[in-house]
């Protein structure tokens, strides 16, 4: 599915990323936890075409991808919630979302793998809301938004990036309730996140970034072993 090998990347001549080597295998959910400043987000813009490797390969399906722009990967089959999701705030939510189900569907024609009715009933917010207009909406809204619209690209792959942060609890659980229907559909998933315990809740594996290095990988079944580490956490991963 993803092979990351040797990914240096950055804002700079000097790199952020230094050698990154990861892999999501298909429906795994794997995720990247680390301190602020670690690279998560570099990761995740290196992943979505955002920024351009220096040195290493991302191949996805036996296709080396780095050099695709980002506003092609999705016809590689990745999807990607940014940080600040990039809506298009003026449209509504039904715009927001057409525009994605059409560029899906020239990457996939007829085989989709989410439709808008599936996203609508995901999220029902998306249908009752659905002439509103996107900017009026609250964080958590939007966040929801941002993951249809991610969806209805059509990925087999989707990459998200301090999804949960500043959302209220409630929203939070049903972001996640949805992210777990999503993994059982099949569905591969890096989840970029602070909280050690929703990544630990929500995926099989994990990557422990430091300074634009995998310095810790967390296996299947070894997610107890990271949270009992104290020393791990607290030097790592923000205590
Ligand atoms: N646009 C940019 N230009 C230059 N350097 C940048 C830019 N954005 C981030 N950096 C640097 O890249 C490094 C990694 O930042 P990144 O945003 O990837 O960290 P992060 O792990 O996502 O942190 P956070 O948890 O705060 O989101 C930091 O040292 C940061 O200062
Ligand atoms: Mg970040």
């Amino acid at each position: 599915m993803l092979k990351v090998k040797g990914l240096y990347a950055g804002y700079s001549p000097v790199p952020v990323l230094h050698g990154i080597d990861m892999e999501v295998g298909p429906g795994e959910a794997v995720a990247v936890v680390g301190a602020n400043g670690a690279g998560k987000t570099a990761l995740v813009r290196t992943l979505s075409g955002l920024v351009r490797p220096m040195a290493g390969s991302i191949v996805k399906d036996g296709v080396e991808i780095g050099h695709v722009p980002g506003h092609r990967r999705f016809e590689h089959g990745i999807a990607v919630v940014l940080e600040n999701r990039n809506l298009f705030g003026e449209l509504s939510v039904r715009d927001n979302l057409r525009l994605a189900e059409q560029a899906g569907r020239r990457a996939r024609g007829g085989a989709m793998r989410f439709t808008h009715d599936e996203v609508c009933e995901l999220f029902p917010l998306l249908r009752e809301r659905g002439e509103g207009q996107v900017s009026l909406l609250s964080g958590g809204q939007q966040q929801m938004v941002a993951i249809a619209r991610a969806l209805l690209l059509q990925p087999d792959l989707l990459i998200m990036d301090e999804l949960t942060t500043g959302l209220a609890p409630r929203i939070v659980k049903e972001i996640l309730a949805v992210l777990n229907r999503l993994r059982e559909r099949g569905l591969s998933i890096v989840l970029v996140e602070q909280s050690v315990a929703i990544a630990a809740e929500m995926t099989d594996r994990a990557y422990v970034l430091s300074v634009g290095r995998v310095i810790h990988e967390v296996r299947r079944g070894e997610w107890q072993a990271l949270l009992n580490d104290k020393t791990l956490v607290k030097a790592y991963l923000h205590g």
